[in-house]
């Protein structure tokens, strides 16, 4: 139906630009009724990403079924109308090419996207994995851009297999992602790598629900943002669910964070809090409560204000102050490679921390804590 009214369209303004002496350019205005129409559009098949972008903003509800996204291009839902819905049904795929994504980017204003039943986005990382993720190596794409999305929800969509990085939240306002599965457990053997599941970063009010993770990287990241809430989650064979790294980027506020719920198994870390060695900011009020964690392989509760990207200094700096900070039933094992809990602290920078119920074994203690604040142990 789309296709056919734009060859009408194409075919009108051809009609008139023959008819008119040049240069003068005839400004043809879609009928004014077409936007406001419920219009559904379904797109398929290896025309379906570019199609689905050129029609996006005359559909109402977009289908992408078993779409395969061309190589190097961008399934491109960004600048939806209002109120827009997108369906996933099938299996979505992506040609290869060495280049940086996103391989889809949604944006608008409540916008509704959801994966129908069994539908997939497989991203065959494989191609891409060479063990060095974004440090290096191929240039990989990364996944899903959930930019300046406002008032909007993303549910039940799978994830197979991403090169890098997966979901990157950033500008949003009032998102919920809910029932999100990401599996990128081929990874662990096939050299996935930095494949966090959600960054998040300059954005209010996400919620991110009942999300299931196998990856190789963060399962949650929190850069910088206020009112984040994860709940109902399982992460596995990751780095755990974290807030930061924190500092050194435009935006270094990490404000009112809410970890509920969780699961972290068989992952190098549980509870993770980073701030950039050198860098201002400040992370206040998060909270990590009913945190169940196993199979650790390095802290079960890493809180360290000495991060550098590969490895941390070993001295924290004061620049970004860790406050509110509230854990309250964490509980759990780690491998007895690991450590428990390590709390590396700069002088005064850390305060006003509660913790109840915090409960991590099986692993070392730390003998190098540093400036613990009061409530809080290694
Ligand atoms: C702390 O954050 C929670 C959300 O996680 C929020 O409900 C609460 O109001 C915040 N507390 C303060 C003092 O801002
Ligand atoms: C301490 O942190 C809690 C949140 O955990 C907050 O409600 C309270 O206002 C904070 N107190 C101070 C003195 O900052």
């Amino acid at each position: 139906m789309i296709a056919g009214k734009s060859l009408y369209i194409l075919g009108f303004l051809g009609a008139i630009a023959n008819a008119l002496p040049e240069p003068a350019v005839p400004q043809v205005t879609a009928p004014a009724k077409l936007e406001e129409r419920a219009t559904t559009c379904t797109f398929s098949g290896s025309n379906g990403a570019s199609s689905a972008s050129k029609s996006k903003t005359a559909c109402s509800t977009i289908v992408l079924s078993a779409v395969a996204v061309p190589s190097g291009t961008t399934l491109d839902l960004t600048g939806l109308k209002d109120g827009t819905t997108v369906i996933f049904e099938g299996e979505t795929t992506f040609g290869y090419k060495e280049w940086s994504g996103p391989l889809v980017s949604v944006s608008g204003t409540d916008i509704t996207v959801k994966g129908a039943s069994g539908a997939t986005l497989n991203g065959d990382g494989s191609r891409w994995w060479d063990g060095k993720g974004s440090n290096g190596g191929k240039t990989k794409p990364k996944f899903f851009y959930a930019h300046k999305m406002f008032s909007s929800t993303i549910s039940d969509i799978k994830i197979i297999n991403s090169p890098v990085q997966v979901f990157s939240i950033n500008g949003a306002k009032d998102l919920t992602l809910s029932g999100i599965t990401i599996d990128n457990s081929d990874g662990d053997v096939e050299g996935g790598h930095n494949t966090d599941a959600f960054d998040v970063g300059s954005s209010s009010g996400i919620t991110i629900t009942g999300a299931t993770v196998y990856n190789q990287d963060d399962c949650l990241a929190v850069n910088s943002g206020t009112d984040i809430t994860f709940t109902g989650g399982l992460c596995s064979g990751g780095h755990g669910l974290s807030i930061g790294s924190v500092g050194g980027r435009s935006d270094n506020i990490v404000d009112n964070v809410h970890i509920e719920n969780s699961v972290i198994k068989d992952s190098d870390n549980g509870v993770r809090i980073k701030t950039v060695y050198g860098a201002t900011g400040s992370v206040n009020n998060v909270t990590y409560k009913g945190i169940t964690l196993s199979g650790i392989a390095k802290y079960g509760i890493v809180l360290e204000q000495d991060y550098e990207n590969g490895s941390p200094t070993g001295t924290p700096t004061d620049g970004v102050p860790i406050t509110g900070l509230t854990l309250d039933g964490v509980t759990g094992t780690v491998k007895s490679s690991a450590t428990n809990i390590y709390i590396l602290c700069a002088k005064g920078a850390c305060s006003n921390w509660t913790w109840k119920g915090v409960s991590v074994t099986g692993g070392k203690t730390s003998g190098s804590c540093s400036n613990i604040p009061s409530g809080a142990s290694c």
